[in-house]
């Protein structure tokens, strides 16, 4: 076969890697799908032959995503969700099986930032808002989906937080937004040791800094040009720079993986202090 065919028609090596990381015909919840990170996994897990649930409180862009993907081919369906609200996480999970079956995939990606306060000036709201939102939403999914997987009899089921580099290293200004990234860590770690009795495994994806609305304020700061030279590989990353990791753990090439935190950040927590 010529190289040019060969880039056509994949050969049985490729064959069998696509195999490897498909996930044709899993159901893939994806929380805070209206812009960001959820709105790209959405594309792309679609792209790949997944039917995907998108949900998120600004319904109008969950609608025109749900309706590009639908015209590029995709299974996906749409729905209001506010992740600190327990009514509407139900009625979201309802919806979303009413669509396409029990779900295989949850991806917990909702999330806000603070707006670069310390912990001086934040205040109770600013502190309530980002750790329920980042935090106690991906406890209260998880608990949800386990649920439904026991109901449903579903011998597996997968968990993907979106965690951040933040965990371990943060800088001045990410309070409490690093905490809830913190916590997000812990609880994957810990939900690895109690999920599997349901069959259910539980890894997290840990990005740098990528352009999007939690990130803004920092990366169009005068301070951008100074904090990029940190990243070992000189750059921020791009949505595209997630993909090969969320697809491994979305699909069952990470079937032994659990409490896993897969950091995808150029190299910016190995930068020297
Ligand atoms: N960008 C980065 O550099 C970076 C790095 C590491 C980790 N992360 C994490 O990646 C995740 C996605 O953030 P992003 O960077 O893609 O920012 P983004 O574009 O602002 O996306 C955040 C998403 O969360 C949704 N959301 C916020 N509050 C919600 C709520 N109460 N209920 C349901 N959905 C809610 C938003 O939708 P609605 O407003 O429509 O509800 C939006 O779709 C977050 O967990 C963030 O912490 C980001």
């Amino acid at each position: 076969m010529s190289i040019a065919a060969a880039a056509v028609y994949p050969g049985p090596l490729e064959c069998a890697a696509m195999e490897l990381f498909s996930v044709a015909e899993k159901h893939v919840v994806v929380t805070g799908a209206s812009s960001g990170f959820g709105h790209h996994f959405a594309g792309l897990l679609a792209g790949h032959g997944a039917k995907v649930s998108l949900g998120a409180r600004r319904v109008e862009k969950i609608e025109t995503r749900v309706a590009e993907i639908q015209a590029a081919g995709g299974h996906a369906m749409g729905a209001v969700l506010d992740v600190t609200v327990r009514a509407s996480m139900e009625a979201f999970f309802t919806s979303a099986e009413a669509a396409f079956g029990p779900v295989d995939v949850l991806i917990n990606n909702a999330g806000i930032e603070a707006g670069a306060k310390t912990y001086t000036m934040i205040d109770e709201a600013d502190w309530d808002a980002v750790i329920d939102t980042n935090l106690k939403s991906a406890w209260l999914m998880s608990k949800l989906y386990t649920e439904r997987v026991v109901t449903n009899k579903q011998t597996q089921g997968n968990i993907i937080n979106i965690s951040s580099i933040t965990d371990t290293r943060t800088i001045k200004g990410q309070f409490p937004y690093a905490v809830s990234k913190g916590g997000i860590t812990r609880m994957t770690e810990v939900l690895a040791l109690e999920a599997p009795r349901y069959g259910i495994r539980v890894n997290a994806l840990a990005p740098g800094y990528i352009l999007t609305d939690v990130s803004r304020l920092l990366l169009e700061s005068e301070q951008s040009p100074e904090f990029v030279k940190g990243i070992p590989l000189r750059r921020y990353g791009e949505f595209e720079d997630l993909d090969g990791p969320l697809m491994l753990l979305a699909s069952d090439a990470s079937r032994y993986m659990n409490g896993s935190v897969v950091v995808v950040d150029g190299g910016h927590i190995c930068a020297s202090l």
